[in-house]
């Protein structure tokens, strides 16, 4: 009785197995040629332009966590600017959307989620993941790159960001973004 069940078991997982190697198989199938090229290390600088109020707000502030300790678990989402220069006027390459969180509970340290996305210049159309972690303590912070889509697919690398400067007047934050990334 026992060792029956044993087998039906064992045909029910192979069957399982099998059909799931099939699904992978198809897939493959289906999917379209890829040709990669060699490696190459692309270094770039970006200026992520925040504006904090106002009708041309980045940013909102999503949740915020505990009101007597606020340092833990605010979310933000932003969709900041990326442009080439620190200057308002700078010419616009691409969006900085993300959420970035409070997530340290002793100091003002940041996990962050964000994607470059480009929408003009070299990479128009092209995404990169950025995810890891900003403390806000220190000149420069490094995060790393994890991966993106268009000249970006298959990329790692880095990121180091330094706040240029904040403006209490008009709520702008902008932040240097050097940019060393391994694509194809
Ligand atoms: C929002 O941006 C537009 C276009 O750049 C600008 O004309 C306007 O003055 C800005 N509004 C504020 C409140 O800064
Ligand atoms: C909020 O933070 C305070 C101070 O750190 C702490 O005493 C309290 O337990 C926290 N409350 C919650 C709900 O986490
Ligand atoms: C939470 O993060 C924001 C950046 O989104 C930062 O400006 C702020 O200082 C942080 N809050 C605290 C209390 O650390
Ligand atoms: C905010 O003010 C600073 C300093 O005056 C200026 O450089 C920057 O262009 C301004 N940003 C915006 C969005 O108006
Ligand atoms: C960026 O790419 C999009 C989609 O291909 C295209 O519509 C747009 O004109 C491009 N923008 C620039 C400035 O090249
Ligand atoms: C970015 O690179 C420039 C040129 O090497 C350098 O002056 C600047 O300090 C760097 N910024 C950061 C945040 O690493």
């Amino acid at each position: 009785m026992a060792a029956s069940f044993q087998t039906n078991l064992i045909i029910i997982l192979l069957a399982l197995v099998l059909s799931s190697s099939a699904t992978i198989a198809q897939e493959l199938d289906i999917a379209e040629p890829l040709s990669l090229g060699s490696e190459k290390l692309t270094r770039f600088r970006l200026y992520l332009h925040e504006i904090s109020e106002g009708s041309n707000a980045t940013v909102v502030y999503a949740a915020v966590g505990n009101a007597t300790n606020p340092v833990f678990g605010t979310v933000a989402v932003l969709n900041d600017i990326l442009a080439l220069g620190p200057e308002a006027s700078s010419k616009v390459v691409g969006r900085a959307q993300a959420l970035s969180t409070n997530a340290s509970q002793t100091e003002s340290a940041l996990t962050m989620i964000m994607n470059f996305v480009f929408t003009d210049g070299k990479f128009n159309g092209s995404v990169l993941t950025i995810a890891g972690r900003n403390d806000l303590n220190l000149k420069v912070r490094e995060m790393p790159i994890v991966g993106g889509i268009g000249a970006f697919r298959f990329s790692r690398g880095y990121v180091r960001t330094s706040t240029i400067f904040i403006n209490q007047i008009n709520k702008t934050v902008v932040a240097e973004y050097n940019v060393s990334v391994l694509h194809y």
